[in-house]
């Protein structure tokens, strides 16, 4: 296919991945990835527990200096900088494991997400309160200690604290670990909608069908190396990734 064939949307990737290779010390886990993501895409990344899920995502925010290969932000390389210098380029991690600052206030924490921004306090509240359209149980609770908010509630707060950190591309590991599967969906309408708004997300998940659901795309990752890439139509039909991921049910 001739360049002019391609469609635009596969012109430039936002995120692009290559030949990555990273671990832990001595313990390598990734082994050459290759995997982009587009502007406006929601990407899966999906795999058993200790496929390297976690890894890759740290890896490209910075937390982890990749061994090998390149990531670039735009076309601009951001491999090896520190975790402080890829958010500035609008890459955003909202890490596995939900850390909310827990005696802070809901509106206390969702500020903390815009400090690198250095906003006129008047424009940090209007961006704060655009967080409480999106997140309307927020709102109700702006003045609550976040660590006695549910667990849904606070995947909601980390989400929404993410995005006063203004992304273009938002990383969520384990977008709904611990929570009922009610909220665990609720959290997913809430990343179509922002999906749907601009914001371009990878995001990893345990329940394959739910992320999918919201997914265009998806990368399966084993044992350090991307197994199978495709459209998440593909995946859903795929009886590989049946027999491997929803096997527990979801
Ligand atoms: N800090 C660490 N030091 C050494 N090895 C680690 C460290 N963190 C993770 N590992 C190892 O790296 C491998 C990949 O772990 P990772 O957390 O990236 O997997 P994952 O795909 O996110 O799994 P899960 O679905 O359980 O979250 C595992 O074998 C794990 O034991
Ligand atoms: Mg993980």
């Amino acid at each position: 296919m001739s360049a002019a064939d391609q469609p635009a949307a596969t012109a430039a990737p936002l995120l692009a991945v290559s030949g990555l290779c990273s671990g832990y010390g001595p313990v390598q886990v990734l082994y050459g990835i290759d995997i982009e993501v587009r502007r406006g895409e929601v990407v899966a990344l999906l795999g058993p527990n200790g496929a390297g899920k976690t890894t890759l995502l740290r890896t490209i925010a910075g937390q982890i200096r990749p061994l090998a290969g390149t990531i670039t932000m735009d076309g601009r390389p951001v491999g090896g900088l520190a975790p402080e210098r890829v958010a500035g380029a609008g890459l955003v991690l909202v890490d596995e494991g939900r850390a909310v600052f827990p005696t802070l206030t809901v509106a206390e924490n969702l500020m903390m997400g815009a400090h690198r921004r250095r906003l006129p306090a008047r424009a940090l509240a209007a961006e704060c309160e655009r967080a409480y359209d999106l997140f309307p149980r927020l709102a109700d609770r702006r003045t609550q200690i976040a660590g006695k908010l549910s667990g849904g509630e606070q995947q909601m707060l980390v989400i929404a604290r993410a995005l006063l950190a203004e992304p273009e591309l938002m990383m969520i590991d384990e977008a709904s670990m611990g929570l009922a599967p009610n909220i665990s969906e609720l959290v997913f309408e809430t990343i179509g909608r922002l999906a749907a708004g601009g914001l371009t997300v990878l995001v990893t998940e345990q329940y394959v069908r739910l992320a999918l659901e919201v997914a265009g795309r998806g990368y399966v990752l084993k044992q350090g190396h991307i197994d199978v890439a495709a459209s998440a139509d593909e995946l859903r039909r795929s009886d590989l990734v049946e027999a491997s991921y929803l096997g527990g049910g979801s």
